[in-house]
């Protein structure tokens, strides 16, 4: 089916960034273009045209582009940047308006083109207005949309519906970025590719399930941005989401785009919508307070902010899936700010021994089978399997893990790459459909609107801790903890 479709489709010959000055152009876009572009895995047509309202002309594009690729760890090589560096224009342009997109189209030329919208989500109702008036959306175009895609169920459905005026579904990527990371795509390598998981991947045989995401960095100058969302809506309901659904989805009938999308959307529809008698004991919302982070004084976000704020910067959660392969599995969630260490981290926690035959001291060694997949900053995989501890003595028992790294020693790719190639190749599998943005933000809006109602403030927790102790409680009222305590 792909490859028929893909023969209709004319390459692509321009990229437009709306938004190219921005702080999401300058960190993933233009430096995962450069990288393709070194590689040589863009189209040779292709222009890349930078657009904002910053009144730049090329030539000061062009430096701005040159100085922020010189700024990163790898170094600029200079023939790949001369070739590069062809490649791009600049229009400064205020894009919700019909002459600012008219101001483009000179360059478009009848191209097929891709349109990315680096800006903020209230402006892509207005921006695909503008390109549909301007008959700059025809064809084959594409348009690109950052998350969040909304704010809520209802925001995001009239953000959806203002871009579905113009651009069909099948010309809509929605940009996830952990769908583009190696080492999340491998999840469904290591289920669908392994015959030794799958009879085991049920309440049969797991007892809990944890997600962590955590990261070192505070908000800092983000915070206009972050105050409005906080840690659920910023991370939960997209990237963690994403990563509940890969642990938990059937197996697809095949890869395609749509099997692995239907898969998704049926755990999003399996979610036990949040309810207010269970909201304190399966929810915790934290801000974090001055502490230290990799041994220096970290602010408070307040501080940052420059005033206290509701707002949260650390979640914890209990999911619940409710079908036959999850019903008792609980999935807990958590992803903050100023936590200890980097960490994205899947634990498959599997049921204790249902009987050990070995007696006296060999009790006390035992620990269940745990499998854990460390996303960031090490890619590894590891299996924790018991072994008789050599020796004379009575049984004793050893917890020894059985581990496999990914990293294949090569620089790690940014996360865009695949899915700007993607783009360029019209492959959407790993872009987020319109039912499952909304199916997670009608579960979002579950936890937030119950959060709401009850008044369920942040808890202050030190910068470079685990978080409020209710994270820890969260998994503790039924005997289990976190993988770090
Ligand atoms: C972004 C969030 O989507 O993901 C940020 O807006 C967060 O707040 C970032 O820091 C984390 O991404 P990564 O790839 O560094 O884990």
């Amino acid at each position: 089916m792909r490859s028929r479709h893909m023969a209709d489709q004319r390459t692509i010959e321009r990229l437009v960034i709306f938004g190219a000055t921005g702080d999401l152009a300058a960190r993933m876009l233009l430096p995962s273009l450069y990288f393709l572009d070194a590689e040589r895995l863009l189209p040779d047509a292709l222009k890349i045209v930078g657009s904002a309202r910053s009144k730049l002309d090329r030539d000061a594009f062009v430096t701005h582009v040159h100085g922020v690729l010189e700024r990163r760890p790898e170094g600029l090589d200079e023939a790949a940047w001369a070739r590069f560096s062809q490649r791009l224009d600049y229009y400064a342009a205020d894009v919700t308006k019909g002459e600012g997109v008219e101001a483009i189209a000179q360059c478009i030329e009848g191209a097929s083109t891709v349109f990315f919208l680096a800006l903020s989500p209230s402006l892509y109702g207005a921006v695909a207005k503008a390109l549909g008036d301007s008959g700059l959306a025809c064809g084959d175009c594409r348009i690109v949309l950052e998350k969040p895609i909304g704010h809520d169920l209802e925001s995001s459905r009239a953000i959806n519906a203002e871009v579905a005026a113009v651009f069909e579904e099948k010309r809509v990527f929605r940009i996830d970025h952990y769908l583009g990371k190696e080492t999340v795509q491998n999840l469904l390598a290591l289920r669908f590719a392994n015959t030794l998981f799958e009879p085991l991947w049920n309440n049969l045989a797991i007892d809990h399930v944890q997600i962590t995401v955590a990261e070192t960095e505070g908000v800092g100058e983000r915070w206009p941005y972050y105050d409005e969302y906080g840690a659920l809506r910023d991370m939960v309901q997209n990237h963690m989401l994403q990563l509940l659904c890969l642990v938990a989805m059937e197996p697809p009938p095949d890869a395609g785009a749509d099997s692995v999308r239907d898969e998704k959307v049926k755990v999003l529809k399996s979610l036990r919508p949040f309810t207010r008698a269970e909201a304190q004991g399966a929810s915790v919302r934290g801000q974090y307070r001055a502490g230290v982070v990799d041994g220096r004084h970290a602010a408070s976000y307040a501080e940052e902010r420059g005033g206290e704020s509701g707002t949260e910067t650390f979640v914890a959660l209990r999911a619940d899936i409710e079908n036959w392969r999850w019903a008792g599995v609980p999935f807990y969630l958590r992803s903050g700010k100023r936590l200890p260490e980097r960490r994205t981290q899947i634990v498959i926690q599997f049921k204790p021994l249902p009987h050990l035959i070995f007696g006296g001291a060999a009790e006390e060694d035992v620990t269940a089978n745990r499998l854990v997949i460390d996303l960031q900053p090490d890619e590894d995989i590891s299996l924790l399997l018991m072994n008789r501890r050599p020796g004379l003595a009575g049984t004793r028992l050893q917890a020894l893990p059985l581990s496999l790294s990914l990293d294949n020693g090569g620089r790690r790719r940014i996360a865009y790459e695949r899915l700007l190639l993607d783009v360029l190749a019209d492959n959407p599998q790993l872009f987020v459909r319109r039912d499952e943005v909304e199916l997670a933000w009608a579960w979002i809006d579950g936890v937030a609107d119950t959060w709401r109602d009850l008044g369920i403030a942040p808890k202050p927790y030190a910068a470079g801790s685990w978080g409020p102790a209710g994270a820890f409680a969260l998994l503790e009222r039924s005997g289990r903890t976190w993988l770090d305590e």
